[in-house]
């Protein structure tokens, strides 16, 4: 959609090249940049970031703060998310850790009161694509209808919303 990784549209690509990054020099990340045919911006926005020979517990990363990426992650999750996961992804149930007589878990909050920045970008984009449904839960799979770039504008916006010690932690397992 903006061309941000044209030769593969696979969230876990990116995601290993995000690991792939942190460990190069920044000699390398400029090497990088420049053949990467990654058309490298989000790429870099995402983990350019990160502030280097700083031990993990301080390490900042910088937000993405592109107003196109927010902003289409923000329709696109107002449009198909707000309505199981309320529209700041605040959850729309008191305790969304109590299952329903049906076994099955509510819609989480994703704005970082529950656990959704354990997992790394891979696993959410994993976990949006599929849906639930097949392991016992009861989200639809969204991966016929988002693509791979709305999915990371969606999960991008989604942790916009967190306070800087969950994102830096989220981050730090983005790039281990
Ligand atoms: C029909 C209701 C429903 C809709 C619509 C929905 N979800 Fe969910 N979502 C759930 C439920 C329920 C869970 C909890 C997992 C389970 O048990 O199914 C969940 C879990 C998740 C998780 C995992 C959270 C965590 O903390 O691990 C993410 C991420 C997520 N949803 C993102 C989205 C996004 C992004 C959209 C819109 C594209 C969306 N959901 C739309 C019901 C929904």
């Amino acid at each position: 959609m903006w061309g941000w990784i044209p030769d593969t549209t696979s969230i876990q690509l990116l995601e290993t090249k995000i690991v792939w990054q942190s460990k190069q020099s920044a000699a390398c990340q400029s090497d990088y940049k420049k053949n990467g045919s990654v058309g490298g911006r989000y790429v870099f926005l995402l983990i350019a970031v990160l502030v280097s020979n700083i031990p993990d517990s301080y390490a900042q990363f910088e937000r993405i703060t592109d107003p196109e990426i927010l902003g289409n992650g923000d329709q696109l999750f107002q449009e198909n998310c707000a309505i199981c996961h309320g529209k700041k992804a605040q959850g729309l149930v008191e305790n969304w850790q109590v299952s329903g007589e049906d076994g099955k878990f509510p819609p989480p909050p994703l704005n970082g009161t529950a656990h959704t920045w354990h997992h790394p970008l891979n696993g959410l984009a994993h976990t949006i694509r599929n849906g639930t449904l097949e392991i016992g839960g009861s989200m639809p799979g969204w991966k016929d209808k988002l693509s791979d770039d709305d999915i990371f504008a969606i999960v991008i916006w989604i942790s916009s919303l967190w306070p800087d010690e969950i994102y830096n932690a989220w981050m730090q397992r983005n790039v281990k």
